[in-house]
């Protein structure tokens, strides 16, 4: 399986959560800056991961602007998942997360989401991450291989089913 995760990071607790997850998965994994990942580059993976930090309810201009850039014919069929980090106050709460927004760029570029968007928490504006964030971002990746392999055996199961046209036999 090869993985690209691409990410964004001002403080370096986005990083720190894209390389944990990078080291719990299996195979060749790409670990990228936002810009320094070319978006046609994604077209050699199976998998593709993206995460940056929320600022004011958003991806960083440079994820964003990453996302925006990918034609959308790289992204027909990738499995895709996103993550954020982000205070954990409620205050924040109305402005949204950078997350689902980056979700739904992809999905609507025609990639597949695989697992639901996921948070982890700083403890203050430049961080540290809280305790055990890196723990759970290896959990995810984890979550993630579980939903690709049970989405690769779904396909293969509608493969193997007879077509209606033709009866079996
Ligand atoms: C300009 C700016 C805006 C931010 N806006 C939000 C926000 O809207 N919601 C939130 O939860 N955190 C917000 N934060 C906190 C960031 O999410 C936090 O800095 C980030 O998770 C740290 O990741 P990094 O070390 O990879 O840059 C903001 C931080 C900055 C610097």
């Amino acid at each position: 399986m090869r993985t690209l995760i691409v990410y964004d990071s001002l403080h370096g607790n986005t990083a720190q959560v894209a390389q944990a997850i990078g080291d719990a998965l299996a195979g060749e994994v790409v670990v990228r800056r936002a810009g320094e990942a070319a978006g046609a580059e994604v077209k050699a993976f199976d998998l593709l991961i993206v995460g940056s930090p929320t600022h004011g309810g958003r991806p960083t201009e440079a994820m964003q602007g990453w996302l925006d850039r990918i034609p959308p014919a790289v992204l027909q069929g990738i499995l895709v998942a996103a993550f954020d980090t982000r205070f954990s106050t409620r205050l924040v709460r109305v402005f949204g997360y950078a997350a689902p927004r980056i979700a739904d760029s992809l999905e609507k570029k025609g990639a597949t989401l695989l697992v639901p968007p996921t948070a982890f928490f700083v403890k203050g504006r430049e961080g540290p991450l809280k305790e055990g964030e890196l723990e759970r971002a290896a959990r995810w990746a984890q979550e993630i291989i579980a939903s690709k392999l049970s989405e690769k055996s779904e396909q293969q199961g509608a493969r193997a089913l007879p077509s209606l046209d033709q009866p079996p036999g």
